[in-house]
């Protein structure tokens, strides 16, 4: 405990408590049984009460407290972590011969024994093993390469379908393993969600799932809706469970796995023969795309623990199990043509549309075809027919041509050359694979994008201008770019589009004032991040506003000032210096100050302990992350840069520095200090 806070009164433990208790109960409740027992307003306010107390009394946080459920633990890397029992896969086959093989062969080795197989859902996700001890998740590691993994528990704890502590009966000591997957209609959301501000959505389920488990904040990974699919509960050789018939067999484990809280698929069912085998993977075949998540095949498995050990493993796999996959479903399908997508940044993306045609469980009419250079390689003619396919993704992809169908004389697809919304000519940039319209501030398509770019939620966060409304007052006439916006007036916003249900009233008129009132005050680096600029995300545009303080020094920056920046590449350089050498984006940004937007960085120098040194930061800290310990660094007066030079003052090491950089400082007679010799620079001075 802190030495400075106080203990917890007795009246906060026991709260602490019942809130513990009510939380984990509605949960259950909710997740597994589909009930809600309380609002959405009152769950969020219980939780609510319980991470404040949490927070003042960190004493009674216990690792299995719902408030762990909204995350907020930061990683900067993944602990590996060796499994203690390896992550076996399976065997797997697209062939139903194959299946037929393994169950036969399973039933000579077997030699009169009697016994059952399982058959249940392969579900498409990322494999997580989860360590149970006296009923607590203690550690959740994804499966890696089977023998070493990332310790991803902080994240895993947010996920809702897995339970931090068990109801019940459970062995003392076992792991869970399964599944985590994004189900579609969350997945989805969050794809549109993240078009809505300019990020690049992910390319299936599978993907995000991934990408989700490795977030380094756990709170950003508590607002992906992922669900965990338990598949297999392993018991350490000497548990004294094994002998119990609650857990004899695979299925009577994972029943038993519900009730202690895991959520387990209702889609398992025992067969006794192939032909019951055959049915479950026709029946899913067909059925798959009415699930709420993605499968990608059926997993067999013989469902006598006891008889896993006759049958043993191979190198890679036990030989009591394997798995069936299912095929990519495709079909033929003609090209109507080929339209082009102008998006937010210019980009244009060339679309097919296609006769539409059922596949997977949905109507099929468009699917991308990337970019010019897929097209050149699949080689597509017009009257072509295509071939569409939809494997593990739910999103169809254009996978080839049917040459057998391909009209005599037919004639290759040319890229557009111009612009289909304003005409401009494309260009393509060297070494990029896409085509983009230049006419940022003309093109339709790209004004309305960067208007709700620049409103959106992680930019200047200006919700009562949603898409619609942007339209409307572009319509109007009102806004033709960013700067228009702080220009509107209640008088011109008034009676705005009578009778449309984006139109504007009195009160709506002074939301949206009041909204832009407020936007005043987001910081600097979010200004320049809802600019728009090519390539500037979030994380360069915080990097930017760091470096260079303020829009004066950033817009008279060259090219290689911008370069120097960490992260910041060539390509980004020189988006940024074009952007700011427009003589239109210039008057944009002073009209944008003369509003009272926020140019500048706030100073919140610390201390001048590090003024006038240059330090080079290299490696992995324990207190700071890299971005931290430069904006340190700057606090404190110093200046943080990329590389070092004769101008280098120190190199600042932490854990796995490179080895060039360390030999660089050598030879220049650089200084090496440790991340401790650092702090204690900056705590010299005297700072309590
Ligand atoms: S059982 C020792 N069951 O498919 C048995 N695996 O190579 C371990 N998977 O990496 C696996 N659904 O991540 C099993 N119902 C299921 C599954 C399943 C998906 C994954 C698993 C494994 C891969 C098979």
């Amino acid at each position: 405990m802190d030495l400075f806070s106080t203990p917890a009164p007795e009246s906060a433990r026991q709260r602490v408590a019942e809130l513990t208790r009510l939380l984990d109960h509605y949960n259950h409740e909710y997740y597994m049984n589909d009930r809600s027992l309380v609002s959405d307003y009152e769950f969020d306010a219980l939780l609510r009460e319980l991470v404040d107390l949490e927070h003042q009394y960190p004493e009674l946080s216990l690792p299995t407290s719902p408030a762990r459920r909204v995350g907020g633990e930061v990683n900067k890397t993944f602990r590996q972590v060796t499994h203690r029992f390896p992550m076996l896969s399976l065997g797997n086959t697209y062939s139903i011969e194959e299946i037929e093989e393994f169950e036969s062969r399973t039933r000579k080795l077997l030699d009169g024994i009697p016994f059952s197989y399982t058959c249940e859902l392969k579900y498409d996700g990322v494999a997580i093993g989860l360590t149970y001890r006296r009923g607590q998740l203690v550690q959740a590691v994804t499966r890696g390469n089977g023998a070493v993994g990332d310790d991803i528990t902080a994240n895993a704890r947010t996920i809702a379908t897995i339970p931090l502590r068990l109801q019940g009966e459970w062995p003392d000591d076992f792991e869970a393993r399964g599944e985590v997957v994004y189900p579609f209609d969350a997945f989805e959301a969050m794809n549109r969600q993240r078009e809505a501000v300019g990020e690049q959505p992910f390319a299936n389920p599978r993907n995000a799932a991934s990408g989700s488990l490795k977030l380094q904040d756990s709170a950003e990974c508590a607002k992906r809706k992922l669900m965990f699919c338990m598949y297999f509960m392993m018991l350490p050789p000497d548990a004294p469970e094994g002998a119990l018939p609650q857990y004899a067999t695979h299925s009577a484990r994972l029943a038993t796995a519900g009730q202690m809280g895991f959520k387990v698929q209702p889609y398992i069912k025992e067969c006794a023969t192939i032909h019951d085998i055959k049915d479950f993977i026709d029946h899913w075949d067909r059925e798959r795309w009415n699930l709420p998540f993605g499968i990608d095949g059926v997993v067999i498995k013989v469902n006598q623990t006891s008889l896993w050990d006759r049958l043993g493993t191979t190198a890679k796999s036990p030989r009591w199990a394997i798995a069936y996959k299912f095929k990519a479903e495709r079909v033929s399908t003609p090209l109507i043509d080929v339209s082009y997508q102008v998006g937010r940044t210019g980009i244009v993306t060339p679309v097919a549309n296609l006769q539409p045609v059922w596949l997977g469980g949905t109507t099929v009419r468009r699917a991308t075809l990337n970019n010019a250079d897929f097209i050149a390689k699949l080689g597509i003619h017009h009257g072509d027919s295509l071939l569409v396919e939809k494997g593990g993704e739910i999103i169809p992809k254009i996978v080839g041509v049917d040459l057998d169908k391909r009209p005599a004389g037919a004639t290759p697809v040319q890229y557009a050359t111009v612009c289909p919304v304003c005409g401009t000519t494309l260009v393509r940039p060297e070494g990029e694979a896409g085509h983009y319209c230049p006419n940022q501030d003309g093109c339709l398509p790209q004004i309305l994008g960067h208007l709700e770019h620049f409103v959106s939620r992680r930019a200047m966060d200006i919700d009562s201008l949603g898409s619609e409304r942007l339209r409307l007052l572009y319509d109007a006439g009102l806004v033709r770019n960013v700067a228009d916006i702080y220009s509107l007036t209640r008088q011109s916003l008034v009676g705005l589009g009578e009778g449309t249900a984006s139109s504007i009233q009195e009160k709506g008129a002074d939301n949206i004032l009041k909204a832009l009132d407020v936007s005043k005050a987001v910081p600097f680096e979010r200004v320049l991040f809802a600019l728009g600029i090519r390539y500037v995300g979030e994380v360069g545009a915080r990097k930017l506003a760091l470096h260079f303080g303020n829009i004066d020094a950033l817009m008279a920056a060259t090219v290689t000032d911008l370069a120097a920046v960490e992260d910041v590449g060539e390509v980004t350089a020189v988006a940024v210096f074009d952007y700011f050498n427009n003589p239109a984006h210039r008057l944009i940004v002073e009209r944008l100050r003369a509003a009272g937007l926020q140019m500048q960085a706030v100073d919140n120098r610390v201390g001048n302990q590090l003024q006038g040194l240059t330090i080079v930061v290299s490696g992995v800290f324990q207190h700071f992350s890299r971005d931290e310990i430069k904006a340190s660094i700057q606090q404190h007066g110093g200046k943080a840069s990329g590389s070092i030079s004769g101008k280098t003052s120190y190199l600042l090491a932490g854990d796995n520095m490179g080895p060039e950089k360390r030999k660089k400082a050598e030879k220049l007679g650089v200084p090496i200090i440790s991340e401790s010799d650092y702090e204690r620079m900056i705590g010299a001075d005297g700072q309590k």
